[in-house]
């Protein structure tokens, strides 16, 4: 971290609280040099060579030298391996117990000394000196880890270890959580340590929020995904290949990954994106649901003030007439930054103002953070002290750091029993009138004048009772945090699906909700960086996201305003949200032209309303994200994977946002088949590149030909927008209803569209056959 913390709070608060932060600074400093001396002496060692192997299900242990690798395949091709006896668990990014083994997949001796698996959608080639390679059936090479380097102190403590893999020359690499270069990651290091960067970030800042080893590597060869399951501190560096490189010989691409301790285990997942993203999401589990109200344009603020301008904001949305779901407030509306409190002055009469806005279809959210003002008098901290629930430093003291309310202390969400306690508060933020939750400052953040502006190295945690420090603990906070406050609103509201969203997470953080962009600075490449994280999180196993519209800090001009309205408008997470000094954010402050075209692409985001509700079932049901990237579809598709200006949403449409100042037209590039411009109705024939019209009004959307699409009909009510197929071809699409907030099971209907002397027909699959659609139909493209 930069001063950018440091000038950030002086902003805010004043030097009083800036001078904390030098003091926590070196507090902090201190804690970790008494606590975590210099590294020392250490001993190299690397596996050495293969001395045996015994079979066991799904594959088998083979034993090295100086160490061992176990190789298990499971029924559904997932691979894992694990170095010196890992197992794939203790893990806090798996769901429930690891996937059974194949029974069918067995370890035999290979031609040259090593040994495989072989089973019907992978091969598994372990080398006599420890190289573990990936192929496909056909014996293609997708990836390929080499032994692996352990660095073990002389004096003991944590083995630091790096292991190099191989990929296809023509491998790109998308991935390792929100990264703000993406979503195709250049050659480089990249940390896998959630860090707030302080204030706002554009495209080089690098890491941010959501840190995670997941590898998507995508190659005409195949598509896969590598997860090394360690949440220590750590590094991943890529480098993409070449083909035809020296002497007309491939050079592969390399990523490099390099832990300060833990496990050296790994699951990786072969096949189309969507079956990589499908055993994904069984292996570390299915999205949450969003209610469908989180579906809808929403409206955040710090620095709402007061009710009376919350009250304000809202009645500009009604008398214009314009959409608006939920109301965010942020930590203004706390007494003195005091999470869990009300400010009663300002805010006199929550629950009231919570009623009043439910009236009018508005939900209110609430911003919860982390730290706790360690103050005598401030009763959440007394019983949480009582309760041992903060984090603690080696010799036992609590950790103090400095966030909003000042001197703070931290919940260890690593222990079962405090995530329990912390779950039981949100009843307050209920009684509140709150129907959503929005975790911030979980990386956690502790501002610091220099330094890590995070909790020390040192401070120890509970880790379910393994016990360790906050060099592993680090970068599963947010994802436990948010653990506890998910099952703590089932616990409460068990009829309703919870709300939640979390600035920072990890593996598995999907489980428990969503995520945002966080502080993306405002400025045109912001815009791009808020495109980037949607993608790369979605190919994480995330795909409820969207950045704050029209960014963080500063004022936008209403040109950037629009197109980033325009973008967020086709993302999952609908928000616009700045910092406390700010400009605005509501649509009709930026003149009459933008707020027309904003209602358009509110009404827009309205009827397609029954799309997004689709989307969110599918993605909880098969783990794909609504946003892909346009290489998503077919085989043929992958060769659009350097193309990062533009996605699908679902399988029906390809938005193509404009992402550049003055820009009336832009390039789209065409995956296969026929796209229909949505405003035009002109058709064209992927793959390809067009030229199309982006003025002001609208952003180019194509709908894919034969895509039957779920939409709100003039009535309101449920319709079908079908894009006429190609002639004598079929097409279709899925339509899950609501079933309302709660946990009702939602059906997937089938429908079908093809052409019949010209005409279009669409039919509802069923088992009995094809039957009428039972819904209004409009077709389009004809
Ligand atoms: C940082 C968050 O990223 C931002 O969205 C929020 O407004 C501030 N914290 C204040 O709570």
């Amino acid at each position: 971290m930069d001063g950018r913390g440091l000038v950030r709070s002086v902003r805010v608060f004043g030097s009083v609280a800036g001078l904390r932060t030098v003091r926590a600074a070196w507090r902090q400093r201190r804690t970790d040099a008494s606590a975590l001396p210099p590294r020392g002496a250490e001993r190299a060692r690397v596996p050495g060579p293969a001395q045996g192997a015994e079979p066991e299900p799904g594959g088998g242990t083979v034993r090295f030298a100086r160490s061992s690798l176990r190789v298990c395949v499971s029924a559904g091709g997932t691979v894992f391996w694990g170095w010196d006896g890992a197992d794939p668990e203790p893990s806090y990014a798996l769901a429930g117990a690891a996937p059974e083994p194949d029974p069918r997949a067995v370890l035999e001796p290979d031609t040259d000394g090593g040994w495989r698996v072989v089973s019907e959608r992978v091969t598994v080639a372990v080398s006599r000196h420890g190289a573990v390679e990936i192929r496909t059936p056909g014996g293609v090479m997708l990836r390929r880890d080499l032994p692996p380097r352990w660095w073990e102190p002389v004096g003991g403590g944590p083995a630091r270890w790096a292991q190099r893999a191989e990929v296809p020359a023509d491998a790109r690499f998308f991935g390792l959580g929100g990264r703000s270069a993406g979503p195709r990651l250049r050659d480089g290091s990249y940390r896998l340590w959630n860090t707030d960067p302080g204030g706002r970030f554009g495209p080089g800042d690098d890491p941010l929020y959501i840190t995670m080893p997941v590898q998507f590597v995508v190659a005409d060869a195949g598509t896969h995904l590598a997860f090394h399951d360690n949440s220590w501190d750590g590094r991943v560096t890529l480098a993409e290949g070449e083909e035809g490189a020296g002497s007309g010989h491939d050079r592969p691409g390399t990523g490099e990954v390099r832990m300060e301790g833990g496990p050296l285990r790994c699951w990786v997942i072969v096949g189309t994106p969507a079956r990589v993203l499908h055993n994904w999401a069984a292996l570390t589990g299915a999205p949450a649901l969003p209610p469908a109200w989180a579906l809808g344009p929403q409206h955040a603020r710090w620095g709402f003030g007061s009710a009376a301008e919350v009250r304000r904001v809202v009645a500009g949305y009604r008398e214009r007439g314009l959409p608006l779901s939920a109301v965010h407030l942020d930590i203004d509306h706390y007494d003195g930054h005091r999470v869990f409190t009300v400010d009663r002055e300002r805010f006199p009469d929550l629950p009231g103002l919570a009623e009043e806005l439910r009236e009018q279809g508005v939900r209110l959210v609430s911003i919860v953070d982390p730290a706790v003002a360690a103050e005598p008098g401030n009763v959440l901290y007394e019983e949480g002290r009582a309760a041992g629930a903060f984090v603690r430093d080696a010799r036992g003291e609590e950790v103090r750091g400095v966030v909003w309310p000042g001197d703070c202390a931290f919940p260890d969400f690593t222990d079962p029993a405090v995530r329990e306690w912390w779950g039981g508060l949100y009843e307050e933020r209920l009684r509140q009138g709150f129907s959503g939750i929005w975790h911030d400052m979980n990386e956690p953040v502790s501002f610091a004048a220099f330094g890590d502006p995070t909790l020390p190295r040192s401070a120890r945690h509970c880790l379910d009772g393994r016990g360790g420090d906050h060099r592993e603990a680090h970068n599963v906070y947010g994802l436990l945090m948010a653990r506890a406050g998910y099952d703590g609103l089932r616990r409460l509201r068990p009829g309703e699906r919870p709300f939640l969203f979390t600035r920072a997470g990890w593996a598995g953080m999907q489980r428990y909700g969503g995520t945002w962009s966080g502080d993306v600075a405002t400025g045109w490449p912001g815009l791009r960086a808020s495109l980037a994280l949607v993608l790369g999180l979605g190919l994480c196993g995330v795909p409820y996201s969207g950045p704050d519209v029209g960014g963080f800090d500063g004022s936008p001009s209403p040109e950037l305003f629009l197109r980033w309205f325009q973008l967020g408008a086709w993302l999952p997470l609908f928000r616009t949200h700045a910092a406390l000094d700010a400009g605005r954010r509501e649509p009709w402050e930026f003149g009459p032209e933008v707020l027309e075209h904003a209602r358009v692409a509110l009404a827009e985001r309205e009827r397609l309303q029954p799309y997004f509700v689709t989307l969110s079932r599918l993605a909880r049901m098969t783990g794909a994200p609504y946003v892909r990237p346009v290489w998503w579809g077919t085989p043929e598709d992958r060769v659009l994977r350097e193309c990062e200006d533009a996605f699908l949403l679902g399988d029906a449409l390809l938005v193509a946002p404009v992402l550049h100042r003055g820009s009336d037209r832009r390039a789209v590039r065409l995956p296969r088949g026929r796209w229909y411009d949505t405003a035009t109705g002109e058709a064209y024939e992927g793959p390809g590149q067009v030229l199309l019209d982006a003025p002001l009004a609208r952003v180019p959307v194509l709908a894919r030909a034969g895509a039957v699409v779920p939409v709100r009909g003039e009535d309101g009510e449920l319709a079908l927008e079908v894009w006429a197929p190609e002639a004598g071809r079929t097409g279709g699409g899925l339509v899950v209803r609501d079933t309302g907030d709660g946990w009702e099971p939602a059906e997937i209907e089938r429908y079908q569209s093809r052409r019949v002397d010209g005409r279009v027909v669409v039919e509802r699959v069923t088992d009995e056959g094809p039957v009428e659609p039972g819904l209004p139909v409009r077709v389009r493209g004809v």
